[in-house]
């Protein structure tokens, strides 16, 4: 069984995706995959995200709240920041985690990508990090249509996704520590999905070592 297994939580009631039910298993496996360079690629994904301080940030999927947090010192005292997980333990994990000095509040709460209990354009950005693969295909569009609907127009969306390595050696690792899903994750079809959603993709690339961002705005109307 690859580790990343588990860390993975049974059938949820309110949806097929994949939950993380170890909330401590999932940040061990975090800090080991990616070698001490976690803090500084999440970092970057912040930045990327183009939130402005004072932003209303969503993060969807936001496990443990790690980009979560970033994304709070990223818009400052001024912003605000709600993070959405199916999983209760990781949002408990999430919510037990102190506020840093001069970063939004994070308030956490139970709900699903694909069906967000949340209103139309109520947001200025909204991030999702290694969510879409743990749901079934077929629900990525209706997730990214989701995230579209509760941006304002002219906000701005960041998409972060595991991309397998092709390396031999790389492909190897990957197979033995993470799910199939993962390992098999297509980023090349992320672009298009986005935009498929209804968004203006307006740039792309790689955050070493692992991922792959799309950043995308809602158009203005
Ligand atoms: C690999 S974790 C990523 C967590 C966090 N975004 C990060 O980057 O560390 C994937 C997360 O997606 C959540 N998830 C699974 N199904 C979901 C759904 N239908 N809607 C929203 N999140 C879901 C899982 O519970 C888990 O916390």
């Amino acid at each position: 069984m690859p580790l990343g297994s588990l860390m993975q939580g049974g059938p949820h009631p309110d949806t097929p995706g994949v939950t993380i039910a170890s909330p401590r298993t999932y940040e061990l496996f975090g800090a080991v995959f990616f070698a001490g360079r976690r803090d500084r690629a999440f970092t970057r994904l912040a930045g990327l995200s183009g939130a402005g301080r004072g932003d209303r940030v969503l993060d969807v999927g936001c496990g443990t709240g790690y980009l979560t947090r970033r994304m709070a010192a990223q818009v400052g005292p001024d912003g605000a920041v709600t993070g959405v997980d199916p999983s209760p333990p990781v949002l408990a994990h999430a919510r037990g985690r102190k506020r840093r000095p001069g970063s939004a509040p994070c308030t956490y709460r139970e709900g699903i990508a694909e069906a967000l209990d949340l209103p139309d354009a109520s947001f200025d950005t909204v991030v999702t990090s290694l969510m879409l693969h743990h749901l079934p295909e077929g629900l990525r569009l209706p997730a990214l249509r989701e995230m579209r609907r509760v941006l304002r127009p002219g906000g701005r969306l960041l998409v972060a996704e595991f991309r397998p390595p092709n390396s031999h050696l790389g492909r190897l690792l990957v197979h033995g520590g993470t799910a199939h899903a993962m390992a098999h994750n297509r980023v090349d079809v992320l672009d298009g999905l986005v935009a498929d959603a209804g968004l203006e993709v307006s740039g792309h690339g790689d955050v070493r070592p692992w991922l792959y961002y799309v950043q995308a705005r809602r158009a203005e109307e």
